[in-house]
């Protein structure tokens, strides 16, 4: 089981940004936290990119990659970006979008998601949790399967 979890802009600034909404934990801190939950059930990967272009270039490599499963939080880009869209339909691979915020509670022009209605399921409002739980349903799929 290949996952890939890709987190796009601002995301390299946790730890520095808007603690009380994001958390205080730092991106890496958050990628070995996850790693440590996958333990041997999964081989992770990772990839942060402020650029959307680049998304969608690393979305494209992961069909070539052969990755079964991708956890993506887009950041502001889920609010705006049809070409992350087009690259999730366009690869058929399963994913799970994740915020650490609760969307919903914020402004009115976060509660717009490009990916909401294509992905299998939508994690949010768990701080760095809400990427462990993304993997915990991912890893409990596989074990049933
Ligand atoms: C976010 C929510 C987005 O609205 C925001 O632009 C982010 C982070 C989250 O994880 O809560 O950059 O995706």
């Amino acid at each position: 089981m290949k996952i890939l979890v890709i987190n796009g802009p601002n995301i390299n600034m946790l730890g520095i940004r808007e603690t009380n909404t994001y958390g205080a934990l730092t991106l890496g801190e958050i990628e070995r936290k996850i790693k440590e939950a996958a333990s041997n059930d999964a081989i992770m990967s990772f990839f942060q990119s402020n650029n959307e272009g680049a998304i969608v270039d690393r979305i494209h490599r992961a069909y070539d990659d052969k990755i079964d499963y991708i956890i993506i939080n887009a950041g502001a880009y889920t609010h705006t970006s049809i070409a992350i869209r087009d690259a999730l339909l366009a690869t058929k691979i399963p994913f799970i979008e994740v915020h650490l915020s609760n969307v919903y509670a914020r402004e009115s022009f976060r509660h717009q998601s490009y990916l909401s209605d294509i992905a299998e399921g939508v994690i949010l409002g768990f701080k760095e949790n809400s990427y462990i739980l993304a993997l915990a349903h991912i890893l409990s799929r596989v074990k049933k399967n």
